[in-house]
């Protein structure tokens, strides 16, 4: 598996340390409420876990499952979520978590999905941000890391379902998904 990355853009610590800062300042910014956390699956589960557990205030965490169709390494274009939500989002203080806002459709797609259940208020918060792919503009609220323009596998994030069991985030070799 680590003979497929190219290099380590992000390490644990580097994460751990951005992730904890993170989680104070939701925590700051929350303070007297409860914000509901809605992880877009698949590729926030580890994102999730970490940041969930480095805010200190009340939060629920929910999840919605959120794809762009195919293997491909990059965006189809088309997105499709599963609007069958198992939770209320009118009148609740959302904070959408992604691993990774590339083109922006699929956030996009969501934030209007969200938006459209009347939320007392909206946030994104994405682990990594790559701007200079920017297709749509929308911004994160709350980000860890820019991003170089390369795919990028780990920490949650994958290719055709892989990698996303390495603890830190790489750039994967050109040959794997060309
Ligand atoms: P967007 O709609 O183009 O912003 O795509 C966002 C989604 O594409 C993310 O939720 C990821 O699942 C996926 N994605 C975009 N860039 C990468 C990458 O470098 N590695 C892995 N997945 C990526
Ligand atoms: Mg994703």
């Amino acid at each position: 598996m680590i003979d497929d990355i190219k290099e380590i853009l992000f390490t644990e610590e580097m994460i751990e340390r951005r992730v904890a800062e993170m989680g104070a300042q939701i925590s700051e910014d929350y303070a007297g409420k409860v914000p509901m956390l809605v992880g877009v699956l698949k590729g926030c589960y580890v994102f999730m876990a970490d940041i969930s557990r480095s805010i200190s205030i009340n939060c629920e965490i929910r999840f919605v499952s959120v794809s762009s169709y195919g293997f491909s390494s990059v965006t189809s274009g088309k997105v499709k979520i599963d609007k069958n939500l198992d939770f209320e989002i009118k009148g609740r203080d959302i904070i959408i978590i992604e691993d990774i806002l590339d083109s922006g459709v699929t956030l996009t797609a969501l934030r209007k999905f969200i938006s459209e259940g009347g939320p007392a208020s909206l946030k994104i918060c994405t682990l990594l941000d790559k701007p200079s792919r920017r297709e749509v503009q929308i911004n994160s609220d709350y980000l860890g890391f820019e991003c170089p323009d390369e795919f990028v596998v780990g920490y949650g994030l994958d290719y055709a379902e892989r990698y996303r069991n390495l603890p830190y985030i790489g750039s994967l070799k050109p040959e794997i998904y060309s």
